[in-house]
């Protein structure tokens, strides 16, 4: 598996290849007291890095992305995250990596659709899940637990919007944290 590698059918996640910027980001997230609002921006970049075959009989194309996004209060990075985007043709799976730098992981499945002109990626994770899973440091699964993770992209030639929800148990309650963005790709 190369850098960049090209000359792959990358199927429904071919339309997710590019870097992207959007200003239109909206986060709700979780305080002792109740919750803030954080409208924010971004850049994602999404890389093709070619395909994996696993125990000689699944074949995987992958995507790595990098998303950087920033207050527009302070102008300070408080959101950064990696990972892959996978697709299995032969059972028409999309997966969804991630990793963040609170010592929090997950592989999040689904599917993609056709609207229209769009696509539609929809994955999802659930802790304790045998499939599609979260793992977490024992201090986050003590005091700012993971629950469940529902993820929404949607791709219209050049323009992305995003919708996200990370259910969490944190400060003795459930609390749902929220992400939503809309993004260009640049040409
Ligand atoms: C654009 C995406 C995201 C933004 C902008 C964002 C932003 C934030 C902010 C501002 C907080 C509150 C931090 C604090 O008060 O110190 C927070 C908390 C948290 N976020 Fe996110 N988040 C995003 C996505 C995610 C994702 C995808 C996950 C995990 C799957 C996640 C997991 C958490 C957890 C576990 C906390 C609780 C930690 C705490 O508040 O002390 N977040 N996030």
């Amino acid at each position: 598996m190369s850098e960049v590698e090209t000359g792959i059918d990358y199927g429904p996640l071919a339309v997710l290849i590019g870097v992207w910027e959007g200003d239109r980001g909206e986060d709700i997230a979780p305080e002792p007291d109740g919750e803030e609002h954080n409208p924010y921006y971004e850049t994602i970049v999404f890389d093709a890095v070619g395909d994996v075959t696993n125990a000689e009989s699944q074949t995987l194309v992958a995507l790595h992305y990098r998303q950087v996004v920033k207050r527009k209060s302070d102008d300070k990075v408080f959101h950064h995250e990696t990972g892959y985007w996978l697709w299995d043709a032969g059972n028409g799976t999309i997966m969804h990596s991630l990793t963040i730098p609170r010592a929090v992981a997950l592989l999040a499945g689904g599917k993609s659709h056709k609207d229209g002109n769009a696509t539609v990626f929809e994955v999802q994770a659930k802790w304790g899940d045998p499939d599609w899973g979260i793992t977490q440091s024992p201090f986050m699964r003590d005091n700012a637990k993971t629950t469940a993770f529902t993820h929404t992209i949607t791709v219209t030639g050049d323009e992305l919007s995003y919708r996200e929800t990370t259910m969490l148990e944190i400060y003795g309650r459930s609390f749902e944290h929220t992400d939503k963005n809309i993004l260009t790709r640049l040409g």
